[in-house]
């Protein structure tokens, strides 16, 4: 396993810093004394959120235009984005609807929001791969378990209104890119934070010794995952060359040990 350390002179770019995910990332990266650059559509919230030691970056990853000064000179970018696989106010609705237009037609419904799956799964997340440096040294992108299963339950009803048809799609943007990348496949999101917290918070957030944590490919694990362990998931695979343009499963089973091996882990995608 070779391991190859993050420079400190190297900007990490965070898509999605403001989101359950993307916060711990951020938290992650500044423990490690790397430099952050927050993707953000609300930059005062992240100003505050982190106690200014990030820098900030003003952008809507639907609006490429909005993304050159983002990814200007980065190294490495994670993208933690995402809207809710079901309708609700971050699709960001232009006029109304109701759940009789959501259940009887799901297609009208989705032209009347800006922030669909599709819109921030799919096109967003091809625009961040189109606006990405040609020399980044990593994409990282949190994608979802299902994306194989999605006629079975419980993961037909997820995609209701398609939001695996979208991270397939978003996956598969990243891997014909060309760009170096780790997708990571969390299964249902467990731990916050919920709502925003300040960094000392951030920083001492725990599982509260929950379960331990393991790596599968295959898209077959069931179970649930916490957003600690994804959030060092897509921190730690930058170390291990190991962990290129690989697509895994992350889990949360078993007796949780003193710390997580994220080398011993990331050797099942050597095999
Ligand atoms: N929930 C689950 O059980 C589950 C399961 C598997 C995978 N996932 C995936 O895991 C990832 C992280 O989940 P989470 O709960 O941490 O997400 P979250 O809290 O909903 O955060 C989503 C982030 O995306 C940003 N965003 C949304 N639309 C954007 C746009 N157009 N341009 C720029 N930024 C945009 C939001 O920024 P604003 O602050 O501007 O809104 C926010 O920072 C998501 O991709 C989700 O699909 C979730």
């Amino acid at each position: 396993m070779i391991a190859v350390n993050v420079s400190p002179d190297d900007i990490v770019l965070v898509a999605g810093a403001t989101g359950g995910v993307g916060q711990l990332t951020v938290a992650k990266l500044l423990e490690k004394g790397l430099k952050v650059r927050a993707l953000t559509r609300n930059p005062g919230k992240v100003a505050t959120m982190f106690d200014n030691r990030v820098e900030v970056a003003e952008g809507d990853i639907l609006n490429p235009d909005s993304l050159q000064n983002a990814v200007r000179n980065v190294k490495y970018i994670l993208c933690c984005t995402g809207t809710t696989a079901f309708p609700s106010d971050k699709w960001q609705f232009n006029s109304n609807w109701n759940w009789f237009e959501a259940l009887f037609d799901s297609q009208k419904l989705k032209q009347k929001a800006a922030n669909t799956p599709e819109k921030v799964d799919f096109i967003g997340v091809t625009n961040l791969v189109n606006a990405a440096p040609r020399d980044l040294k990593r994409f990282v992108f949190v994608s979802s378990c299902g994306i194989h299963r999605k006629n079975s339950f419980p993961f037909s009803i997820l995609n209701a209104f398609g939001v695996l048809d979208a991270k397939e799609k978003g996956e598969q943007s990243i891997i014909n890119s060309g760009l170096p990348y780790t997708i990571i496949r969390p299964v249902r999101l467990i731990d916050g934070p919920y709502t925003s917290y300040d960094l000392n918070t951030l920083l001492k957030a725990t599982t509260q010794g929950k379960l331990g944590v393991v790596i599968d490919t295959g898209d077959k694990v069931v179970g649930e995952t916490s957003r600690i362990d994804v959030a060092a998931a897509c921190v730690e695979c930058l170390t291990y060359t190991e962990t290129e343009n690989k697509v895994f499963e992350l889990v949360n089973q078993g007796r949780r040990p003193q710390t997580i091996d994220w080398q011993t882990l990331f050797t099942k995608l050597t095999n």
